[in-house]
């Protein structure tokens, strides 16, 4: 298939990547001409084991392209998909400026049917928005498209692994025909037998948050088991430990130490479980 793939950050550059290395043809938009440069002399501008060795692999077999040039993204391919930031604003707010740009350009150059895929951390119901957003600036309303999402799991150091390895795929999509385009795309994955869950838009987006949420729930959790721990004279890794083995409980998650961070977390998130104990150990 032919994907296009705006935006080369962790998630852009991974998604592109390892695509590509699937047999797609992949063309992917980047706006920072330093980072370009490199990109296009196979020079990932990331370190994440395994990236640069893919990326020059499928750049010398003709798989996967770079270019500053939204509107050749647009005519390349069908299937686009969001990988841009969505940092938190001053305002506390994940800031979708970098959202609503890509999604006016898209609509700007649309000639054809697209299917757009949020692939970005983006708060529930980002899709009705990126839709209108199109609506808004698109020449020709006849001209039809579809909004997804298709949120993302993996962690930076493991990138590549966790991208073609991940415990499921979560899809949201509202049209058969976009159904149909992710299912195809991701036929390499169910072939193996990873799981493929297809869903409404707004459930995908909410899928990505609340794992993150539950996730940063255990390890504010077992942080405070841990200052118990320490007032009553016991070893936490013997109370994780002994809960762990309850197959309802698990054990992943449950190390206390000094908290999680990551940039899909939003503030209100990291509000409420504040018991985490913030910092940047553990990248949700
Ligand atoms: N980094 C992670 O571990 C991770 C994991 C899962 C999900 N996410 C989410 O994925 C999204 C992307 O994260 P990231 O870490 O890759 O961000 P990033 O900031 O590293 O990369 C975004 C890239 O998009 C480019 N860009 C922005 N607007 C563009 C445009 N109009 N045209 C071309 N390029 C454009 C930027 O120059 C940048 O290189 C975020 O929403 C993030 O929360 C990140």
């Amino acid at each position: 298939m032919k994907i296009t793939v705006i935006g080369a950050g962790y998630v852009g550059l991974v998604t592109a990547a390892c695509f590509a290395d699937l047999g797609n043809e992949v063309l992917c938009v980047e706006k920072v001409s330093s980072k370009l440069e490199k990109l296009c002399r196979g020079i990932s501008p990331i370190y994440e084991p395994g990236l640069t060795e893919m990326l020059q692999k499928n750049i010398k077999e003709g798989r996967i392209h770079f270019t500053d040039r939204i509107e050749e993204g647009v005519s390349f391919a069908d299937t686009i998909f969001l990988c841009v930031g969505t940092p938190q604003g001053d305002d506390g707010k994940a800031d979708l400026s970098q959202v609503e740009e890509a999604s006016r350009q898209i609509a700007q150059h649309m000639t054809d049917y697209k299917l757009i895929i949020e692939k970005s951390t983006v708060p529930v119901n980002t899709h009705q928005w990126v839709k209108k957003t199109v609506k808004r600036y698109i020449k020709n309303p006849d001209i039809p498209f579809d909004v997804a999402s298709n949120p993302e799991f993996l962690r930076e150091g493991s990138a590549i692994y966790d991208f073609m390895n991940p415990d499921r795929i979560v899809v949201g999509v509202e049209s058969e025909r976009a159904k149909k385009i992710m299912e195809e795309l991701y036929r390499p994955f169910t072939e193996k037998g990873f799981p493929l869950l297809i869903t409404t838009p707004a459930a995908a987006e909410l899928i990505k948050h609340a794992s993150n949420s539950f996730l940063a729930m255990k390890i504010s959790y077992i942080n405070m088991i841990a200052d118990l721990c320490e007032k009553v004279g016991a070893d936490i890794n013997e109370v994780a430990d002994g809960m762990g083995y309850d197959k309802r409980i698990g054990r992943a998650f449950l190390n206390a130490g000094i908290g999680y961070g990551g940039s899909c977390f939003h503030p209100e998130e990291l509000a409420f479980y504040k018991q985490g104990r913030w910092s940047r150990s553990v990248n949700l």
